[in-house]
Parts: C-alpha cells; sequence; structure tokens
C-alpha cells in the first residue's frame, strides 16, 4: 500500500480546484485530480509534474453515483491513507423558483449529494488512520440567501449544515472539517454567474488554497470550523 501523503481534490480542472491542487502538489502531496474534462486535467497533471509534483486523474462526472463511487473505490484501494479532501466541485445556475426542478435537482446532486458521497466514502478512511482534513468549499451564498440565487443558495446552506455537523462529530477522530465560504472569486464561474466585479477586484483563486495551506499548518488539535472570504468591493 503506498503511504504517499494524499489530496483528493475535485472540480481540479479549472479555477479554485485547479489552484488548489497545483498548491497542494507544491506542498508535497500526491494529488488525485477529479473532474469531468480529461484533457484539462491532464494539462494540470502536466503542470504539476513540470514542477516536481505529483498527481494522479480520475475523469468522472461527480453526478453519476455508481461511477463516483467505483472511482473512490480504486482510489482507496491503491492509496489507502488519504490526509486532505477538497470537496469543490461545483456549478451555478441562477434563479429561484424561476428555474426548473430539473435544474434546482442538478444543482442539489453535484453541489450536495456528489460532497456528501466523498465524505460517506472517504471519512471512514480517515477514522481509520486517526487524522485528516476536509475542506468544503462552501459560498458566501451558504450563509445568505441572495436575490436571484435560491437554488444556488439551497445546495450551498445545506453544504454548510453537513459541513457543520462533520466538523462537531469527526473532532474526536482527529479530523478537521472547515467550510470555506467565499464571496466572488475570479474564475470561470464568476463570469458565466455575471459577476459585476472586475477580474482584480474580485478573491483570486490563489487565496482559496493560501487559506488551505494556513489551516493546513496550524497545530493538529486546532480546528476552525468556517471561514467567510470576501473582497473589499463584494461586502454587502
Ligand atoms: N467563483 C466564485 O465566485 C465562487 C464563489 C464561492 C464559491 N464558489 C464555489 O467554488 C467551487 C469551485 O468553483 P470555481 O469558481 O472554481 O468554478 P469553475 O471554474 O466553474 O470550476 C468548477 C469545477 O467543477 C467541475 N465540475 C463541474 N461539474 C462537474 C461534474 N458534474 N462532475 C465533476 N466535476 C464537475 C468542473 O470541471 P469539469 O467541467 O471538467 O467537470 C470544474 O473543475 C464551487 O463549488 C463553487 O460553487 C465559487
Amino acid at each position: 500500500m503506498n503511504q504517499t501523503k494524499t489530496a483528493i481534490i475535485t472540480g481540479a480542472s479549472q479555477g479554485i480546484g485547479k489552484n488548489c491542487a497545483l498548491g497542494l502538489a507544491r506542498m508535497g502531496y500526491h494529488c488525485i485530480l477529479m473532474a469531468r474534462n480529461q484533457e484539462k486535467l491532464e494539462e494540470v497533471a502536466e503542470i504539476i509534474k513540470q514542477n516536481g509534483g505529483e498527481s494522479s486523474l480520475f475523469a468522472v462526472d461527480l453526478t453519476q453515483e455508481e461511477e463516483l463511487v467505483s472511482c473512490l473505490q480504486t482510489i482507496k484501494k491503491y492509496y489507502g491513507n488519504i490526509q486532505v479532501l477538497v470537496n469543490n466541485a461545483g456549478m451555478y445556475t441562477g434563479g429561484t423558483l424561476q428555474i426548473t426542478s430539473h435544474a434546482f435537482r442538478q444543482q442539489l446532486e453535484l453541489n450536495l449529494t456528489a460532497g456528501f458521497i466523498l465524505l460517506q466514502e472517504l471519512v471512514p478512511v480517515m477514522k481509520a488512520q486517526k487524522s485528516g482534513s476536509i475542506f468544503n468549499i462552501v459560498s458566501r451564498s451558504g450563509k445568505v440567501g441572495f436575490a436571484q440565487s435560491g437554488a444556488y443558495s439551497a445546495s450551498k446552506f445545506g453544504l454548510l449544515g453537513l459541513s457543520e455537523s462533520l466538523y462537531r462529530e469527526l473532532a474526536e477522530y482527529g479530523i478537521a472539517v472547515t467550510a470555506i465560504c467565499p464571496a466572488w472569486v475570479a474564475t470561470e464561474m464568476a463570469s458565466v454567474a455575471g459577476s459585476p466585479h472586475q477580474n482584480d477586484e474580485m478573491i483570486q483563486p490563489e487565496d482559496i488554497f493560501k487559506t488551505i495551506a494556513y489551516l493546513l499548518s496550524l497545530a493538529p488539535n486546532t480546528r476552525i470550523k468556517e471561514i467567510v472570504i470576501e473582497a473589499r468591493k463584494s461586502i454587502r
């Protein structure tokens, strides 16, 4: 069984997940990259390799439960030791009651249920090793229900609740769980979702990785339940 420090990052093909993967690889983690787009994952893996790091990639649609579970079983069998999970993959569809129930469910499937399945499969590994760090990438929309984004907010409030329950449940097993709740981050999601801010006015994706690196630098018994991150212009 391989005993390298391993980090799993979902949504690692771009944006926040890509930045976290590159950063964690620089910190010496073997990064397991998950997202749908194999080509983009290969590009991330290539950058990691060029910087002297190591990674493996799994092109998987996290909303396909069987595919996801079978992929996680392969990962657990091969790697055994999983120190970090960045539960990051997500999607944004604007609208509250205007969207179809199908679009509502799609958001819940990815932003909440996929994260739940990852946790269900990976927490037992962390419990057995009596250590682990889980970062659930929530959103400011998991703290505040902004107008015209009720479906997204519902999924993120759900993820925040799941994260907070596990924060309490897993403390005694040596597992730290933190919900990271950023306002607009300068990624493709922000431009597609219609952020009113210029790129340099938003939180930079590297800052989400730096927050994770800071949390990982704390003493093993220190716990931070959630971190809300805002950019000067997005405070409202
Ligand atoms: N950007 C913001 O303003 C902001 C603010 C607060 C919170 N967040 C949260 O931060 C997280 C990352 O967002 P981002 O800004 O980096 O967005 P992004 O650039 O759109 O990246 C989203 C990532 O999720 C992956 N993904 C989407 N659907 C997937 C699926 N069905 N299966 C597997 N992977 C899937 C995408 O990869 P593939 O397309 O290759 O599958 C991509 O790697 C999300 O949870 C988002 O809600 C973002």
